[in-house]
């Protein structure tokens, strides 16, 4: 992306940096600093919040537990579009601070090709070629990039629905509600796999922060980027490690029963 926007985006997360702060301590690499955390938690606000009064505008059943959450039905149709607008633009710089990261490869196409082995765990480490984001990350990224932008045309065509053709409007509603339930779908994808499938992912939003343990196994070649190390080298150094200290456990074990004995 162009350099004013790279400039844009540093500036932003220097002066995130002076407000809030990402402690990281050894054997740890910073993951997300805090702008990158503040814009994603906003986004995920401003996402559920269009979700729930969304849902509760399309069904009548979800209505009735949904609405009074939100001041009743006809305050729920005022915020709908207000809490979509919020997620547009919040969305909007994320996309400008994650757009170089976000830059489709090669290794993405590779990685989305054996997609399999990653869902199963077959692999201790991704491959050597995984950078900052693997491919399955930069996909739902792009989905969501396309899907805000369905969005926002969508919703200002039916906010406006008394200045907008009937024809356009009913479209409107089918594209709007089809682009909701992709993102949904992503979305639960999106928390499983930031949370229980890939445990040590989660704090990356929250103190910012991973282990280098975490980074050698999931972003290989982001970690050679950043630490200098081989990822590989990494792994089997840290399987050494625990297998020295297994024997050194057992060896400890047998050495406190001979002990005993005498
Ligand atoms: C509310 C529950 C959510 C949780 C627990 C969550 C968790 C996370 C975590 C831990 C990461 C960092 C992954 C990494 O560094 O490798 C991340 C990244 C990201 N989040 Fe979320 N997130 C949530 C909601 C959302 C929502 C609502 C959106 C947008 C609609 C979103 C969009 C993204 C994107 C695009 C990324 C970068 C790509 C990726 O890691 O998949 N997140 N999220």
């Amino acid at each position: 992306m162009s350099t004013s926007v790279d400039r844009f985006d540093e500036r932003a997360r220097r002066e995130a940096d002076r407000v809030g702060q990402t402690v990281v301590h050894r054997g740890e690499l910073l993951r997300h600093p805090v702008y990158t955390r503040v814009l994603h938690w906003l986004v995920a606000i401003a996402f559920i919040l269009s979700l729930l009064s969304g849902f509760a505008i399309y069904s009548p059943w979800l209505y009735r537990f949904l609405a009074p959450l939100f001041g009743g039905g006809s305050m729920t149709r005022f915020l709908h579009p207000w809490f979509g607008l919020f997620f547009t633009i919040f969305f909007f710089f994320q996309f400008l601070n994650w757009f170089t990261p976000m830059v489709w490869t090669d290794n993405d196409s590779r990685w989305l090709r054996r997609i399999k082995q990653y869902t199963t765990n077959t692999a201790k480490v991704e491959p050597e070629d995984v950078g900052f984001f693997n491919g399955g990350q930069k996909l739902y990224f792009w989905v969501i990039v396309i899907s805000a932008v369905l969005f926002l045309i969508t919703g200002i065509l039916m906010w406006f629905d008394n200045v907008t053709p009937r024809w356009v409007v009913a479209a409107s509603y089918v594209i709007h509600d089809i682009a909701g339930l992709i993102m949904l779908a992503g979305f639960v994808i999106h928390i499983y796999e930031g949370t229980a499938a890939q445990p040590g992912t989660f704090r990356s939003m929250t103190n910012g922060t991973v282990t280098e343990k975490w980074a050698w196994t999931h972003h290989p070649a982001w970690y050679r980027a950043v630490t200098g190390r081989d990822a590989r080298e990494s792994y089997e150094r840290e399987q050494r490690r625990v297998a020295d200290r297994e024997r050194a456990i057992q060896q400890w074990e047998r050495d406190r029963d001979a002990r005993d004995r005498v």
